[in-house]
Parts: structure tokens; C-alpha cells; sequence
């Protein structure tokens, strides 16, 4: 499906299909009423028979033989002060759903007119691209027998007013989740760190204003990241720090830094995990694919500011060369770390990936990673989790994730959880007990931040979803596009 912009209806009768709301006040609106005379009062006559009753769920598909669209769904959206996101959402994938088959070429998508309190004409355009955009994503290259593809060949014409720049964001957004759902899909066996870094080049390639730098294992080594190297030396895998630096703006202007998770695939290593669901450690790399697809998204919507991504990618696995509980290891900071447990592997990386940063002297960073099962305890599979070595900053991101429809929830950082990190034979160490495991973890990397604004995303319970519908989600692409676009 493609999609395109109006401001207004320009041509109702070149659609082959139109969706168009009714509000349970039951009010004609312009294109109800065009409707309704292509249909011979169809829909006057469904509304007093009560056929049509303009509530959440109610929709009724008209057929015209006439003049005009050969298909006509009123959709009902219920009452102006009780729509919703979720409801818009679910509205706008059953509305599509009953089309779909037969839409034919172009279709007239009005459901950004729905009246709502709670949603402005450009939130319900961001929640349309999104969510339809979700709705017809498969991930079949690995099948030999693809599904039907109903609807594929479609230019949807969304409508509404005063939302050009909206549009083209949340276009940028949702082709990105794509991205970012099919890297995070990517078996382990294909999606190495070395895979990681040849997608960078590529979109380095096509992009005029980026520049990439791919360090090997020798550079990072001559840099002293031997934390980051640690957790890949059990691999055959190489590890890469991949580096795209975006220049929006003048050279002086300081940049905005997004470090990624690129665990490839995450074993535990040594500390081994438990057999069941592993697979889903390939979902590992969430992080890093949030942020190479974010900044896709920065180049397709040509951002006037400088973005630097950073991807720290390693694959975790035991092996008789692999770093072992009790090791200690040097970081490009210089402060020591006694690695306890081999699978608390996302700091590690990360860890040297902000000291790294640290050249760019950033505006802000902010690090994405799927770092702790104790995320999902805390939060579930709805919510990321925010920490911040800087509260305004933490609550800048909480803002961009609600106007994004991205939720997020800040955990507190307080000095006093330090002291779990404390190490006997090290100057820290990886992990911090149970209690608080998401907030440990990040005052592990705060150990790495303190010279810049900083901001660490936990998206362990919402980068994908397990069970019948496994699958990455895409998350938490709106919120830093969203983060971005508010440094404007
Ligand atoms: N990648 C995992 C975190 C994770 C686990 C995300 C399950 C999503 C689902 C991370 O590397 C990890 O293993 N963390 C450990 C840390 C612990 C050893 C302190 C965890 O959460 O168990
Ligand atoms: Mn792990
Ligand atoms: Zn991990």
C-alpha cells in the first residue's frame, strides 16, 4: 500500500473505495452526504433503521453501481469525547480490513476527520500510517509460500486538514518501523554484527549527508574497548562499532547521539541461559535496529540537525576463549569491571560505545537497548523504561513518547543504587543483585555518561512480542524520531 496526502477531498469520484466516518451524533458530514446521494439516501435510510449507528465498532460496506466510488464504508467513531488512540487504531485496521480485497486502485481514507477530544487531526494521521502500515507487515522471505497480498497495490489517500508536515513524519516513522521490525526479525545466523554493519553502509551509500566508520576488533582494541570486545570472544563472529554521522546542519552544531544494543544473538554466554524461548535472544539487537532505522527515517524526512548513531554489536556465546564469570576487564574510560555474570553483556557493550561518544561532545545521547528481563517485570510488554542522569531531559523523552503514542515511564537513578554495583576486585561490578535490576543496569552506564546529558531506553518488554504473533514491534522508533524532530 502506498500512501498520499490531501488537505481536502479533491476528487471523491476518481476513488475506487472511501472510508468515511460518522460520529455517534449521527451528523452528515460533506462526504456523507455526497455519499449518500451516489447511494440514493442509502445512508440516511441505514441510519433511521439504525443499521448505522455511528458507535465504535460499527461500520456497514455500501456498494454503488453508479457514478463514483464503486465502494462506500461509513465507519462509525463513536462520541467525540470518548475516542481514543486504541480505538482509532482498531478502526482504522478493521475499516481497512473490510476493503481490502476489493479497494481497488485508490481509496479515500476520511478517518482522519473522526471528531475527538483526545486526538488531533495530526495524532489520527501519525496513528493511520502507523498502525495500517503494521497491519499489512509480513516477514516472509524465508517462506517459500508468501500469504495473499489483498490491498498491496492500493494508493491510500489519507485526509486532513493543516497536516502536511505530520504526514510526511509519520510516513518517515512507519516505513522505519519496517525497517526496524525486519532487522530485528533477521534470524542470528544472518544477521551478524558484520551484517549490521554492511546495512549502515548501504544507507550511508544512498545518503548524501552521512558518513559511516565501521571500527574491526584491531581498532577497538587500539582504543582500549576491551569491555565491548569481551563479549564477543567466545564468538566466530567479529564485533563492530558501527558509527553514522548525519549532517543536517552547520558542522559546529552539536550533535545528538543514539547508541543501539547490537547483541546479535545473546546466549549468556558462560552464564548460560535456560533453553526455553532463547530463539528470542535474536530480538538481542533491538536497540542497534532502532537506531539505524531512526536514522533512515532522519534521512528520508532530511532533519536540519547533526545525528550521530552509534551500534555496538556483538554475538554472546560460551565458548572456551569466552570471558568467564569472576574475569575483569579494562573499559575505554579506564575504570576496571568484574564481569560476575557473562550474560549482563548489554552494559558492557554499551558501556564503551557512550565513552566513545564522548568525541562528539553531544548535545544529548540517548541509548536504546533491550538490556533487563526486570524490565518486563517492572513495566510489562506496554511501557519502556526512561533513566536519566538528568530528570528534565528523562521527562523531554517521556513528552516525545506520549506525542508519539510510544509510551515510556521514567525509573528513578539515585546514588543509592550504586552501591550494588560495588566490586571487591574491580572498580565495578556487571551486576547488582535482583532488587532494581533495570535501574542498576543504568547506573552502570551512568558510570559512562557523566560528561553529557544522557538517557537510557530499557525496551526488553516492548522491542517484540512472543507467543502466535511473535514478531519485532518497531518500537521505539516513533519516540526518537519524535525526540529528534523536538530539537529543532
Ligand atoms: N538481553 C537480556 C535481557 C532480556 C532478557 C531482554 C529477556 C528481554 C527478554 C540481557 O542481556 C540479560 O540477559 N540481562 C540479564 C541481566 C542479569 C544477568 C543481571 C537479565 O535480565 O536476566
Ligand atoms: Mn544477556
Ligand atoms: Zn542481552
Amino acid at each position: 500500500m502506498k500512501f498520499s496526502y490531501s488537505q481536502t477531498v479533491a476528487d471523491f469520484d476518481a476513488a475506487n473505495s472511501v472510508i468515511l466516518p460518522l460520529n455517534a451524533d449521527l451528523t452528515l458530514t460533506e462526504s456523507l452526504q455526497q455519499a449518500d446521494k451516489l447511494l440514493a439516501g442509502a445512508i440516511s435510510a441505514a441510519i433511521s433503521s439504525e443499521d448505522l449507528n455511528g458507535k465504535v465498532k460499527n461500520q456497514h460496506l455500501f456498494l454503488n453501481t453508479g457514478a463514483g466510488p464503486q465502494r462506500i464504508l461509513v465507519v462509525g467513531t463513536g462520541a467525540s469525547d470518548k475516542l481514543n488512540a486504541k480505538q482509532y487504531r482498531e478502526l482504522q485496521v478493521s475499516a481497512w480490513g473490510a476493503i481490502k480485497a476489493n479497494a481497488g486502485a485508490k481509496v479515500v481514507n476520511e478517518l482522519c476527520l473522526a471528531q475527538s477530544d483526545q486526538l488531533s487531526p495530526q495524532d489520527q494521521v501519525r496513528l493511520t500510517l502507523e498502525t495500517l502500515t503494521k497491519s499489512e507487515y509480513r516477514f516472509e522471505q524465508f517462506k517459500t509460500k508468501k500469504e495473499d497480498s489483498d490491498g498491496a497495490e492500493c494508493d491510500m489517500q489519507i485526509i486532513a486538514p493543516d497536516s502536511a508536515a505530520q504526514f510526511a513524519q509519520s510516513l518517515a516513522t512507519a516505513q522505519a518501523m519496517d525497517i526496524c521490525r525486519d532487522l530485528g526479525n533477521l534470524p542470528g545466523n544472518i544477521c551478524t554484527p558484520t551484517y549490521l554493519a554492511e546495512q549502515a553502509i548501504t544507507m550511508a551509500g544512498k545518503a548524501d549527508k552521512v558518513s559511516v566508520e565501521i571500527l574491526d576488533e584491531d581498532e577497538m582494541a587500539i582504543l582500549g574497548m576491551h569491555c565491548l570486545l569481551s563479549v564477543g570472544n567466545g564468538s566466530v563472529e567479529p564485533s563492530k562499532l558501527i558509527v553514522l554521522n548525519y549532517q543536517g546542519t552547520d558542522k559546529d552544531s552539536a550533535p545528538h547521539v543514539l547508541v543501539g544494543k547490537g547483541i546479535t544473538f545473546d546466549t549468556g554466554g558462560i552464564s548460560l541461559k535456560p533453553g526455553a524461548a532463547m530463539d528470542e535472544m535474536k530480538y538481542d539487537m533491538c536497540g542497534a535496529a532502532s537506531v539505524l532505522a531512526t536514522m533512515q527515517a532522519v534521512i528520508d524526512m532530511d532533519l536540519d540537525l547533526n545525528v550521530v548513531a552509534i551500534v555496538a554489536s556483538a554475538e554472546n556465546m560460551p565458548a572456551g576463549n569466552a570471558t568467564k564469570p569472576g574475569d575483569i576487564v579494562t573499559t575505554m574510560s579506564g575504570q576496571t569491571v568484574e564481569i560476575l555474570n557473562t550474560d549482563a553483556e548489554g552494559r558492557l557493550v554499551l558501556c564503551d560505545a557512550l565513552t566513545y561518544a564522548e568525541r562528539f561532545k553531544p548535545a544529548s545521547v540517548v541509548d536504546v537497548a533491550t538490556l533487563t528481563g526486570a524490565c518486563i517485570i517492572a513495566l510489562g510488554h506496554h511501557t519502556t523504561a526512561v533513566l536519566s542522569n538528568d530528570d528534565s531531559f528523562a521527562q523531554d523523552l517521556v513528552k516525545a513518547g506520549q506525542e508519539a503514542f510510544d509510551a515510556t515511564w521514567q525509573l528513578p537513578i539515585g546514588e543509592e543504587y550504586q552501591e550494588q554495583l560495588q566490586s571487591n576486585f574491580a572498580d565495578l561490578a556487571n551486576i547488582g543483585g535482583r532488587p532494581a535490576g533495570t535501574i542498576t543496569a543504568a547506573c552502570f552506564l551512568a558510570r559512562f555518561a557523566e560528561s553529557f546529558k544522557w538517557a537510557h531506553l530499557d525496551i526488553a518488554g516492548t522491542a517484540w512480542t512472543s507467543g502466535k504473533a511473535k514478531g519485532a514491534t518497531g518500537r521505539c522508533v516513533p519516540l526518537l524520531v519524535q525526540h529528534l524532530v523536538n530539537q529543532l
